[in-house]
C-alpha cells in the first residue's frame, strides 16, 4: 500500500485531550479530522498542534454559503495548512467550482500542494421522508446520485460517503475521484450510533479512498494498538 488510509476523528472535547491522543497514534495513521466541536472550542490554532504530529489534517467544518464566503474561508483553511476540507455540494455547481478555485489558486501562492476539497452530498441523519420536508422529492439514493454527479461535474476531486454507497458511487464517477467514508466497524467493536457500517477491509474494496475512524480507536485502550490492528487488515 502506497499511503495510510487511516483517518482518525478527534472527536475529542479539549485541545489538550485531542493533541495527546494525536502524539499517540500518528505514527499508525494517515490524518486527523478536526471537526466542529473540536474547531470551535479549541480555535484555528488546534490545526497547527495536530499537524506538528507530521500527519495530515482534514478540517470538517462543511461550509455551505454564498461562493465568495465559501471561497475566502477555504483560502483561510489553506493557510492554516489542512490537506483536506469538507463542503456541503447542496451550495451548488457555482459554489463548489468557488470552492475548488480558491483551494488551488491559495496553495499555489503559497507553494503546497492544493488540499482535497471533498462534498457532503445528503447527510447520512436524512432520510427520504426528511428530504421531501425540505422540498426534495426524490429518494435519498437518487439525491446522492444527483449531488455527486454535480460535484464532479463542478470540479470537486473527492466526496464524503457512507460505506454503502461506495459501490454505486464508483459505478458512474471517474476513476480519480477520492471517496472518503465513515461508519467502520470491525467485528468486535461497539456499533453505537453507527446505524450502516462496513469493516475496514471492506470498505477499502468497495471503493474508499480514506477511512474515517473514531471511537473504535480513541475509545479503546490501547488507541495506536487499535489503530495498527486496523491498518494491518488492510494487507
Ligand atoms: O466514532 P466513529 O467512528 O463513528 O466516528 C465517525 C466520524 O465520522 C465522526 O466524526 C462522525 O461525525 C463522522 N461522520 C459519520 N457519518 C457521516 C458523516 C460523518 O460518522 N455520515
Amino acid at each position: 500500500m502506497r499511503y495510510n488510509p487511516i483517518i482518525v476523528a478527534l472527536d475529542l472535547p479539549t485541545a489538550e485531550a485531542a493533541v495527546q491522543m494525536a502524539a499517540q497514534v500518528a505514527p499508525a495513521v494517515g490524518a486527523f479530522k478536526i471537526g466542529k466541536e473540536l474547531f470551535t472550542s479549541a480555535g484555528p490554532d488546534i490545526v497547527k498542534r495536530i499537524r506538528a504530529t507530521g500527519a495530515a489534517v482534514f478540517l470538517d467544518l462543511k461550509f455551505h454559503d454564498i461562493p465568495n464566503t465559501v471561497a475566502k474561508a477555504v483560502a483561510a483553511a489553506v493557510r492554516l495548512d489542512v490537506q483536506m476540507l469538507t463542503i456541503h455540494t447542496g451550495g451548488g455547481s457555482e459554489m463548489m467550482r468557488a470552492a475548488e478555485k480558491s483551494a488551488r489558486e491559495t496553495a499555489l501562492a503559497l507553494g503546497r500542494p492544493a488540499p482535497l476539497v471533498l462534498g457532503v452530498t445528503v447527510l447520512t441523519s436524512l432520510d427520504t421522508q426528511a428530504l421531501s420536508e425540505v422540498g426534495v422529492t426524490d429518494p435519498v439514493g437518487k439525491q446522492v446520485e444527483r449531488l455527486a454527479s454535480l460535484a464532479a461535474k463542478s470540479g470537486l476531486r473527492g466526496l464524503v460517503c457512507s460505506p454503502l454507497e461506495l459501490v454505486g458511487l464508483r459505478a458512474f464517477l471517474p476513476a480519480e475521484m477520492q471517496l472518503v467514508t465513515p461508519g467502520i466497524r470491525g467485528a468486535g467493536d461497539a456499533v453505537g450510533d453507527q446505524k450502516r457500517t462496513l469493516s475496514a477491509p471492506e470498505a477499502m474494496q468497495a471503493g474508499a479512498s480514506w477511512l474515517v475512524i473514531g471511537r473504535p480507536i480513541c475509545a479503546a485502550p490501547d488507541p495506536r494498538a487499535a489503530a495498527e490492528k486496523i491498518l494491518a487488515t488492510l494487507g
